[in-house]
């Protein structure tokens, strides 16, 4: 039997020990990009990476792509409407074929049942861009950006207000694994699942459930939110049961004084989140999309065996 693939699909198929592996992994060569010891890390030349894109996207699409190139691969960028993905043929056909041509698939579908498929069929490393369930890459840069600004996020309190949604879902899997205290806020109708939350707890993770978003930020390190509808939502009811979740200055004032702010992006200003927090000192937000790009380099190198864990 060869070595497995190395897949990166989901937070909670890795132990503390490699997601920690890949941070560093990611952290030093950040600190080597641009000077010469960056030569070092091209530990991608003469590869292909196929990224396959069913839902749009500004930060993964341009930071996988140009953190391929960084690393010496070459980028190739597949949408989902050109393949017809799912339609013309099945999944795991699609996934034979291309691990023919290309040494790594990257994927955004939101059926993440489906990108699990994918990854059974692939003989190459298969990457989850965001499914409608998870965003294991976003969580990583999320991590490093919080400890970049704080330090370790070990026995730090995270506070979360708004949607449950795949943001969440990976954040609770970080929580399953890190231990740091996550606070979630959620109206009571979008709370999050009980086998997401009976999961976590039974890894031990120190998690709060409120529908009140002045006590999950109370205290906290960091305060997070995210769109209110997220890519293949309905809208419904959404808007009017999020309002309280927004987070301003006043709900921000409520975490330790020089807590900071984490949104994924792209944002809806004015919606879950106001221009005087976005643009003002306690926003970390532009890190945070910046760090996609140095997380990923982590997690490919990872996924080519150039991080032993
Ligand atoms: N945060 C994030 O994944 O952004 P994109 O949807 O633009 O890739
Ligand atoms: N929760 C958002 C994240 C976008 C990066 C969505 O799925 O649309």
């Amino acid at each position: 039997m060869g070595t497995p693939v190395r897949h990166f699909l989901d937070l909670s198929d890795f132990s503390a020990g490699e997601l920690r592996a890949i941070l560093k992994a990611g952290e030093e060569i950040k600190t080597r990009r641009r000077t010469p010891a960056a030569a070092g890390d091209r530990l991608l030349e003469g590869k292909v990476i196929a990224m396959i894109f069913e839902q749009p996207s500004l930060r993964t699409r341009v930071s996988f792509d140009v953190g391929i190139r960084e690393l010496g691969g070459s980028p190739m960028m597949v949408t989902g409407q050109e393949i017809e993905l799912g339609e013309r043929e099945t999944i795991a056909d699609t996934a034979r074929v291309l691990s023919r041509y290309v040494d790594a698939i990257m994927i955004r579908m939101l059926d993440h049942d489906s990108v699990v498929e994918m990854a059974k069929y692939a003989t190459v490393p298969v990457i989850n861009g965001l499914t409608k369930r998870q965003h294991p890459c976003q969580v990583m840069a999320d991590v490093m950006t919080f400890e970049e600004r704080k330090g370790p996020i070990k026995g730090k309190r995270i506070a979360w207000t708004g949607d449950t949604n795949n943001v969440l879902t990976s954040w609770v899997h970080a929580a399953g694994r890190l231990d740091f205290e996550l606070a979630i806020a959620t109206p009571e109708e979008l709370a999050p699942p009980p086998a997401l939350i009976d999961w976590a707890r039974k890894q031990g993770a120190k998690l709060s459930l409120t529908t009140r978003p002045e006590a999950a930020v109370e205290g906290a390190d960091c305060v997070i939110t995210d769109c209110w509808v997220s890519m293949g939502d309905e809208e419904g009811t959404r808007h009017n049961l999020l309002r309280p979740f927004q987070v301003d200055e006043r709900l921000l004032g409520r975490a330790e004084k020089d807590a900071i702010f984490m949104h994924c992006l792209p944002a809806s200003r004015g919606e879950e989140v106001t221009d005087a927090v976005m643009d003002g000192p306690q926003s970390a937000v532009f890190d945070e999309a910046e760090n996609r790009l140095h997380a990923q380099k982590g997690i490919l190198a990872w996924c080519f065996g150039a991080v032993a864990a």
